[in-house]
């Protein structure tokens, strides 16, 4: 192990939903501590941007357009990142989905299936194509993007939140699966973060300042506040951690 547990040289990483936002803080980051990160979302042009700036800052990255509400899509992804670099040890399961924001007996059936087809069966079939290829080496590390509203779901959002719970459920169960064969699963469930998925509750004046009231630090955070708590996770600082998941809400939970 190296004497810097967060060095993550020469590992490659996949982080979904990476051309803006969270993913692409978390994907900065990841690359600026060695990682090969392979910058995915539905756009290629968004991540080719992404992988652009990590190289021009001297990292190691590639664009890959992956949609995860379709499967088969994950399972090309896959077979594309074994061509390029031949294994894959760090899984960010990042892209999700929130195409409602209502009361729930409003809510269309259809927005109800892309909601859990994008943010519960893409994770879970990312994790498994990472899953298995991880167990063959014998070593590798998976987090996923859940939220606080696993915990506390928010109004307007009950579907979206049961998908989050999901998650965490998840991340706990491929844990148990996994622990004995090298493989750590955890997740991170960040509160409000300044970013596009989230513009209907912060760029309204009103819904913001709840949000401040409500959370002890006094303010919603900025997507590299969340990149800290994902690479921990996925470096050999987190050795000993597996089936986690980590608040990072300036306090909301609390
Ligand atoms: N922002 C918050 O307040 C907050 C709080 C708690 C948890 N989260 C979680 O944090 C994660 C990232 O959210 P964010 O706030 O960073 O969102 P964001 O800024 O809107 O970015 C979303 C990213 O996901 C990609 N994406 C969307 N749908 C996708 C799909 N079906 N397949 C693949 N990629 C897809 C988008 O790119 P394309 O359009 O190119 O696909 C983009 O790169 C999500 O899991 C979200 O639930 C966010």
């Amino acid at each position: 192990m190296s004497e810097d547990t967060f060095d993550l040289s020469g590992r490659v990483a996949l982080v979904t939903g990476a051309s803006r936002g969270i993913g692409r803080a978390i994907a900065m980051l990841l690359a600026r501590h060695g990682a090969v990160v392979v910058v995915s979302s539905r756009k290629l042009e968004g991540c080719e941007a992404v992988a652009g700036e990590i190289r021009a800052a001297g990292g190691k990255a590639s664009a890959l357009a992956c949609h995860i509400g379709e499967v088969e899509q994950i399972a090309a992804a896959f077979g594309e990142i074994d061509a390029r670099h031949g294994r894959i040890d760090i899984l960010v399961n990042n892209a999700a989905t929130n195409p409602y924001f209502g009361p729930a007996v409003d809510m269309e059936i259809a927005a109800f299936q892309k909601t859990v087809d994008v943010n519960i069966r893409g994770f879970f079939c990312a994790s498994i194509e990472a899953g298995r290829r991880m167990i063959a080496q014998g070593k590798g590390a998976i987090v996923n993007v859940a939220s606080v509203n696993a915990f506390r779901p928010m109004d307007g959002q009950a579907v979206y939140s049961m998908t989050k719970a999901a998650i965490v459920n998840m991340t706990q169960g491929l844990a148990r699966e996994w622990g004995r064969k090298g493989v750590r699963v955890n997740a991170l469930a960040p509160g409000l973060v300044e970013t596009k998925f989230a513009a209907a509750v912060h760029s309204d004046p009103k819904r913001r300042a709840i949000a401040e009231s409500l959370t002890p630090l006094g303010r919603i955070a900025q997507p590299g506040e969340i990149a800290g708590a994902a690479l921990y996770l996925v470096s050999d600082a987190a050795s000993f951690t597996t089936g986690s998941c980590l608040t990072v809400d300036g306090g909301w939970l609390a």
